[in-house]
């Protein structure tokens, strides 16, 4: 399976734009999409993915699961999200990939892989580039090594490249998640998929839960203590091993995290009006969505469908709530949030500081160290990128304080080569005097390829 080649188009100027007005179209939910196409190579038979997001980070999994031996075809593309068709021969039809995985940027490839990788009796190797080789995998080796694979990696198994050495019957474990984290739960209850007895993983916080909503639309019985659907506060998740997945017909939500960008964009400029269609609405990934309406942001929001919330909840076809946004300029306040908030909307957290240079007062976003560990240290990345752009904004340990609002003035920022603060420094060039440089702009390709399109598209 080729992986698209980079954009080599950039750096980006952007300047201020005088009205923002249009339908901005998303990429699919990465989060989905990654988890659609590893599904798809564990049941045999053909799995249709339709709208996948197609940045570089999801191509980098169907990679991968095609070198485990599933067929993977792009039945359809646009630039911006592609149709896959994925015909597998199932969990025991797969195959020890002859070469390094190479999840470049994605963290989520890499720990939802080496769940899978965990249960299949192969030994495999999974790599990327320098920012993914500077990421945590402890969390995802203590896990499953506790199941029975053995798994090691660089740095006395600290970082990648990480050595995954299968076994095809594990062990189930009852498992509290150290961090809140969806890509360590998901691992382990793929890893459970093929372990003999019930597998239980533990968050303090509950965090997207796509995962198990996926397994519940292909055959499997994945229990939620408590029972509700609602985000926030602990949850166990519980699935028995031995049950075989049934392959699916996917259709992919347009992505909540993409949309962020746009629903800041809207509420911050003094002259726009932003609509975005069937985003993701699932109680865990709309955190951002509530925290701008906290902060006064003007958002409409319409159910689309039988995406609703309690038609997805009872198991509707697409198995997720959606919703059209439409978006306008506001007055914005500061806000606090805590660290289960951060939880919420971990990818969210750079738009939204942007955001709080906007509002009046001072808002404090505490327990954020995890974004340290994200596609660059973030805390670092969005304090020196909204302070070169004249935003008041101090870091001090794991905490964010931003005072506003702020003018913001253009200037140079620095991505650090990671997607997220690449478009949210973009979205400041909107508000900002002057240009708002961005360097390795193409950074965005890893989730939202037609970004830079779509904003040049916006200004009315
Ligand atoms: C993801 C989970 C989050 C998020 C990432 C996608 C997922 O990571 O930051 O972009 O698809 O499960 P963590 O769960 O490690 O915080």
């Amino acid at each position: 399976m080729p992986i698209p080649p980079l954009a080599g188009e950039l750096p980006r100027t952007i300047s201020s734009a005088a009205r923002l007005r249009g339908e901005p179209r998303l990429p699919g939910d990465k989060s989905i999409s990654h988890r659609a196409l590893l599904l798809a190579a564990l049941a045999e038979g053909e799995s249709t993915i339709t709208g996948a997001g197609d940045g570089r980070d999801v191509a980098a999994t169907a990679a991968v699961v095609a070198a485990l031996g599933a067929t993977v075809e792009r039945v359809r593309e646009n630039g911006l999200n592609v149709d896959y068709r994925v015909a597998s021969p199932g969990a025991d039809g797969l195959h020890e990939p002859d070469r390094v995985l190479d999840c470049r940027n994605s963290g989520t490839s890499l720990r939802l892989c080496s769940g899978v990788l965990a249960s299949l009796p192969f030994f495999s190797v999974l790599d990327g580039d320098a920012s993914l080789r500077s990421r945590p995998v402890a969390r995802i080796i203590e896990p499953l090594r506790l199941m029975g694979a053995a798994l090691y990696a660089r740095r006395s198994d600290s970082l990648p490249p990480l050595v995954v050495i299968g076994r095809p019957r594990l062990r189930a474990i009852d498992f509290e998640t150290r961090v809140p984290s969806a890509q360590v739960k998901s691992a382990i209850l793929l890893a459970g998929l093929r372990a003999e007895g019930q597998t239980t993983v533990r968050e303090a916080v509950a965090t997207r839960d796509h995962t198990e909503r996926m397994l519940r639309s292909r055959g499997i019985e994945v229990r939620r203590e408590p029972a509700t659907s609602s985000g926030g506060g602990p949850v166990a998740w519980t699935l028995e091993g031995g049950a075989r997945l049934r392959p699916h017909d996917e259709r992919v939500p347009a992505d909540p995290s993409a949309a962020a960008f746009w629903l800041v964009a809207g509420a911050v400029h003094p002259d726009a009006e932003l609509t975005l269609r069937s985003v993701g609405v699932n109680p865990t990934r709309r955190a951002a969505i509530d925290i701008l309406v906290r902060m006064g942001a003007r958002i409409e929001e319409r159910a689309v469908g039988a995406g609703s919330a309690s038609a997805a909840d009872e198991g509707n076809e697409i198995g997720e709530p959606l919703a059209d946004l439409t978006v306008r300029s506001s007055e914005l306040r500061a806000v606090d949030l805590g660290p289960g908030e951060v939880a919420a909307a971990i990818d969210e957290i750079p738009v939204l500081c942007l955001a709080a240079t906007q509002a009046r007062g001072k808002t404090t976003i505490r327990g954020a160290g995890e974004l340290r560990n994200k596609e660059s240290d973030r805390l670092a990345g969005i304090a020196g990128g909204l302070a070169a752009l004249g935003a008041r904004i101090t870091v001090d340990g794991d905490d964010i304080t931003i005072e506003g609002p702020s003018q913001l003035v253009g200037s140079p920022t620095q991505t650090l080569d990671d997607h997220r603060l690449a478009m949210t420094f973009a979205i400041a060039g909107l508000i900002a005097t002057g240009s708002t440089s961005i360097d390795r702009a193409e950074s965005a390709a890893v989730s939202y390829p037609s970004f830079f399109t779509e904003l040049e598209r916006l200004r009315a």
